[in-house]
Protein backbone atom coordinates (compact mmCIF):
# COMPACT_ATOMS: atom_id res chain seq x y z
CA UNK A 1 0.00 0.00 0.00
CA UNK A 2 1.23 3.87 -0.56
CA UNK A 3 0.42 6.73 0.76
CA UNK A 4 -1.08 9.37 -2.08
CA UNK A 5 -0.76 13.43 -1.53
CA UNK A 6 -4.25 14.77 -0.76
CA UNK A 7 -4.94 18.07 -3.07
CA UNK A 8 -5.78 20.97 -1.35
CA UNK A 9 -7.39 23.85 -2.65
CA UNK A 10 -7.07 25.83 -5.24
CA UNK A 11 -5.27 22.84 -6.91
CA UNK A 12 -6.73 22.56 -10.30
CA UNK A 13 -7.05 18.91 -10.49
CA UNK A 14 -10.41 19.37 -7.98
CA UNK A 15 -11.94 20.88 -10.77
CA UNK A 16 -11.55 18.35 -13.21
CA UNK A 17 -14.68 16.04 -13.99
CA UNK A 18 -14.24 12.50 -13.21
CA UNK A 19 -14.54 9.70 -15.70
CA UNK A 20 -16.67 6.83 -15.50
CA UNK A 21 -14.76 3.36 -14.27
CA UNK A 22 -14.97 0.61 -16.56
CA UNK A 23 -11.98 -2.01 -15.91
CA UNK A 24 -12.34 -3.60 -11.90
CA UNK A 25 -8.95 -5.43 -12.03
CA UNK A 26 -5.92 -5.34 -9.54
CA UNK A 27 -5.18 -1.73 -10.35
CA UNK A 28 -8.42 -0.34 -8.91
CA UNK A 29 -8.39 -2.82 -6.01
CA UNK A 30 -4.79 -1.31 -5.22
CA UNK A 31 -6.30 2.40 -5.38
CA UNK A 32 -8.97 1.72 -3.52
CA UNK A 33 -6.59 0.42 -0.60
CA UNK A 34 -4.02 3.34 -0.89
CA UNK A 35 -6.87 5.80 -0.65
CA UNK A 36 -8.39 3.72 2.40
CA UNK A 37 -4.53 4.19 4.12
CA UNK A 38 -3.92 7.81 2.78
CA UNK A 39 -8.10 8.48 4.09
CA UNK A 40 -6.72 6.87 7.88
CA UNK A 41 -3.92 8.69 7.64
CA UNK A 42 -5.31 11.98 7.16
CA UNK A 43 -8.52 11.44 9.92
CA UNK A 44 -10.82 12.02 7.28
CA UNK A 45 -14.03 9.70 7.07
CA UNK A 46 -14.07 9.78 3.05
CA UNK A 47 -12.33 10.30 0.47
CA UNK A 48 -12.54 10.74 -3.37
CA UNK A 49 -9.89 10.08 -6.24
CA UNK A 50 -10.59 13.26 -7.98
CA UNK A 51 -8.65 14.65 -4.67
CA UNK A 52 -5.41 12.61 -4.87
CA UNK A 53 -5.02 13.87 -8.53
CA UNK A 54 -7.03 10.29 -9.93
CA UNK A 55 -10.06 11.76 -12.69
CA UNK A 56 -11.84 8.29 -11.66
CA UNK A 57 -15.66 7.89 -10.23
CA UNK A 58 -14.67 6.36 -7.11
CA UNK A 59 -15.01 7.31 -3.34
CA UNK A 60 -14.20 5.43 -0.27
CA UNK A 61 -15.97 5.91 3.15
CA UNK A 62 -15.73 4.71 6.34
CA UNK A 63 -18.66 5.50 8.53
CA UNK A 64 -17.94 4.24 12.14
CA UNK A 65 -16.37 0.94 11.27
CA UNK A 66 -18.68 0.33 7.86
CA UNK A 67 -16.52 0.77 4.95
CA UNK A 68 -17.90 1.57 1.39
CA UNK A 69 -15.86 2.09 -1.70
CA UNK A 70 -18.45 3.61 -4.25
CA UNK A 71 -17.46 3.14 -8.08
CA UNK A 72 -19.79 5.22 -10.58
CA UNK A 73 -21.47 6.02 -7.95
CA UNK A 74 -25.20 8.37 -8.58
CA UNK A 75 -27.67 9.71 -6.33
CA UNK A 76 -31.36 8.72 -7.88
CA UNK A 77 -33.36 10.10 -4.99
CA UNK A 78 -33.26 13.01 -2.42
CA UNK A 79 -35.41 13.48 0.78
CA UNK A 80 -35.40 16.29 3.47
CA UNK A 81 -33.48 19.44 3.88
CA UNK A 82 -30.37 19.70 7.17
CA UNK A 83 -28.01 21.78 7.80
CA UNK A 84 -24.50 20.79 10.05
CA UNK A 85 -20.90 21.63 9.98
CA UNK A 86 -18.82 20.06 7.48
CA UNK A 87 -15.05 19.60 6.35
CA UNK A 88 -12.95 18.44 3.93
CA UNK A 89 -9.43 17.19 3.55
CA UNK A 90 -9.14 19.34 0.51
CA UNK A 91 -10.01 22.07 3.30
CA UNK A 92 -7.75 21.64 6.31
CA UNK A 93 -8.52 23.63 8.89
CA UNK A 94 -11.96 24.82 7.55
CA UNK A 95 -15.33 24.01 8.56
CA UNK A 96 -18.85 25.08 7.48
CA UNK A 97 -22.18 24.78 8.01
CA UNK A 98 -24.09 23.53 5.06
CA UNK A 99 -27.22 22.40 4.05
CA UNK A 100 -28.23 18.96 2.11
CA UNK A 101 -30.40 16.10 1.97
CA UNK A 102 -30.93 13.90 4.86
CA UNK A 103 -32.00 10.84 3.04
CA UNK A 104 -30.60 9.43 -0.36
CA UNK A 105 -31.03 6.97 -2.59
CA UNK A 106 -27.30 6.26 -4.47
CA UNK A 107 -26.56 3.15 -6.70
CA UNK A 108 -23.23 2.41 -7.27
CA UNK A 109 -20.89 -0.21 -7.96
CA UNK A 110 -18.38 -2.25 -5.87
CA UNK A 111 -14.69 -2.79 -6.18
CA UNK A 112 -15.93 -6.00 -8.10
CA UNK A 113 -18.08 -4.22 -10.19
CA UNK A 114 -21.74 -5.53 -8.91
CA UNK A 115 -24.56 -3.16 -8.45
CA UNK A 116 -25.85 -2.04 -5.43
CA UNK A 117 -28.61 0.12 -4.51
CA UNK A 118 -29.16 1.42 -0.84
CA UNK A 119 -31.07 4.27 0.69
CA UNK A 120 -28.61 5.99 3.09
CA UNK A 121 -29.93 8.41 5.82
CA UNK A 122 -28.10 11.12 8.42
CA UNK A 123 -25.13 12.42 8.49
CA UNK A 124 -23.95 9.62 6.09
CA UNK A 125 -26.09 11.19 3.46
CA UNK A 126 -24.33 14.20 3.95
CA UNK A 127 -21.09 12.64 3.50
CA UNK A 128 -22.08 10.59 0.27
CA UNK A 129 -23.34 13.98 -1.45
CA UNK A 130 -20.44 15.54 -0.33
CA UNK A 131 -17.59 12.67 -2.21
CA UNK A 132 -19.57 12.38 -4.93
CA UNK A 133 -19.77 15.81 -5.58
CA UNK A 134 -15.96 15.88 -6.00
CA UNK A 135 -16.63 13.68 -8.67
CA UNK A 136 -18.66 15.98 -10.64
CA UNK A 137 -15.61 18.65 -9.78
CA UNK A 138 -18.05 20.31 -7.37
CA UNK A 139 -16.74 21.87 -4.14
CA UNK A 140 -18.22 22.41 -0.27
CA UNK A 141 -17.59 25.99 -0.61
CA UNK A 142 -19.33 26.20 -3.97
CA UNK A 143 -22.71 25.78 -1.18
CA UNK A 144 -21.65 29.14 0.29
CA UNK A 145 -22.36 32.74 -0.25
CA UNK A 146 -20.17 34.24 -1.92
CA UNK A 147 -18.59 36.98 0.49
CA UNK A 148 -18.10 33.16 2.36
CA UNK A 149 -16.04 31.86 -0.63
CA UNK A 150 -14.25 34.38 -1.72
CA UNK A 151 -13.03 34.72 1.91
CA UNK A 152 -11.82 31.02 2.02
CA UNK A 153 -10.54 31.25 -1.52
CA UNK A 154 -8.47 34.06 -0.28
CA UNK A 155 -7.24 31.83 2.72
CA UNK A 156 -6.11 28.81 1.54
CA UNK A 157 -4.34 30.98 -0.89
CA UNK A 158 -2.48 32.46 1.03
CA UNK A 159 -1.99 29.32 2.77
CA UNK A 160 -0.37 27.73 0.13
CA UNK A 161 1.84 30.96 -1.10
CA UNK A 162 3.40 30.63 2.64
CA UNK A 163 4.32 27.01 2.01
CA UNK A 164 5.46 27.41 -1.55
CA UNK A 165 7.87 30.36 0.16
CA UNK A 166 8.81 28.55 2.85
CA UNK A 167 9.79 25.67 0.83
CA UNK A 168 11.85 28.31 -1.53
CA UNK A 169 13.96 29.23 1.71
CA UNK A 170 14.59 25.36 2.42
CA UNK A 171 16.60 25.67 -0.56
NI1 LIG B 1 -14.11 16.78 0.38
Amino acid sequence: MAILDVLVYPDPALRVMAEDVTRFDDKLKKLISDMWETMYLSKGIGLAAPQVGVPMRLVVIDWEGIRYALVNPRIVEEEGEERAEEGCLSFPGIFEEITRPNKIRVVYQDENGDARDEVIEGFLARVFCHEIDHLDAKLMIDKLSRLKRAFIKKKMERKAKSLVDSEVQER
